[in-house]
């Protein structure tokens, strides 16, 4: 069965626009979300443009912040505390990838953990990693979702990620052990994959490579949760081969049409938790 990601974001998307207007009603205020880009990196524009344009329907302001790709690191650090201490802006978002001359750990270390819409920031991190409120980055709470909504079991379940980055695998890996499945996280350097991979209830995709993920890599009835996405002459795929293993699984998601729409719905749903602990 074909995890139908359009169907889970419109539920997030239209639930964030009911809390806008009621945010609009209770507070006259309207919630914010900034997002500063550098540079003109092909991928960030689309999905940094994506994210305004969703922002813009559920009726959040978005304060676009676009800036050269030759800023120093300094010029950013400097922006994002700027909009850190801005009271008519909830949320930020620095797009990653930044450019290779600016430590991105530099950069986020100036965004308020109750600012962090992307719940990248240590003070995050570390409540997601102790079980504790947090905010939660978009793309592995859109994974979560997805798997809630369909009833896939997650209590329990031995899940396999590939791919062990601070924006999907390892806050995933996190997320999926404080609801109680069995995590294995693999990487590059991982021995014997496909030995994993084959016992796990659930494999998640998510290490840029595409369709790397086959058939004879899963077991009968696995899930396959798909967070790849790759540009290929011929078009966007993802990293698992879906024509191989839309045969072999319980559950799979497209690409497009999978998690890419949860992160941008999880990231208004972020902005609005942003909104509510700036406003108690
Ligand atoms: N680059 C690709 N995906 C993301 C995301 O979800 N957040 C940020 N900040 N950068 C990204």
């Amino acid at each position: 069965m074909i995890i139908d990601g359009k169907v889970v974001s419109s539920l997030i998307k239209e639930n964030v626009k009911k809390e806008v207007e009621t945010i609009k009603a209770k507070y006259n205020k309207t919630p914010s979300l900034a997002v500063v880009l550098v540079g003109e990196n092909p991928a960030s524009l689309v999905y940094v443009s994506n994210k305004e344009k969703a922002c813009e329907k559920a009726g959040i302001k978005s304060i676009m912040v676009k800036m050269d790709e030759s800023s120093s690191e300094e010029e950013v650090v400097l922006k994002v505390r700027e909009l850190a201490q801005d009271e008519n802006v909830n949320a930020i978002l620095v797009q990653l990838p930044l450019p290779g001359h600016i430590n991105k750990d530099n950069v986020l270390k100036e965004i308020p953990f109750n600012k962090d819409a992307d719940g990248l920031t240590h003070e995050n991190v570390a409540r997601l990693s102790l079980n504790e409120e947090s905010i939660v980055p978009c793309t592995p709470m859109g994974v979560v979702d997805l798997l809630k909504y369909y009833n896939i079991p997650i209590d329990g379940a031995n899940v396999a990620i590939l791919g062990r980055s601070i924006l999907v695998g390892k806050p995933l890996q996190m997320l999926l052990t404080n609801l109680n499945s069995t995590v294995t996280l693999c990487h590059s350097k991982t021995k014997n994959l496909n030995e994993i991979t084959k016992k796990a209830d659930i494999v998640v995709a998510a290490i840029g490579s595409p369709k790397f993920l086959k058939a004879d890599m899963v077991k009968e009835g696995a899930v396959v949760v798909d967070v790849g996405i790759n540009r290929l002459e011929s078009g966007i795929v993802g990293d698992a081969d879906f024509d191989e293993l839309i045969n072999k699984c319980s559950y799979i998601t497209p690409v497009p049409g999978g998690c890419g729409l949860m992160t941008v719905a999880e990231l208004l749903n972020n902005t609005i938790k942003c909104f509510y602990s700036q406003n108690k």
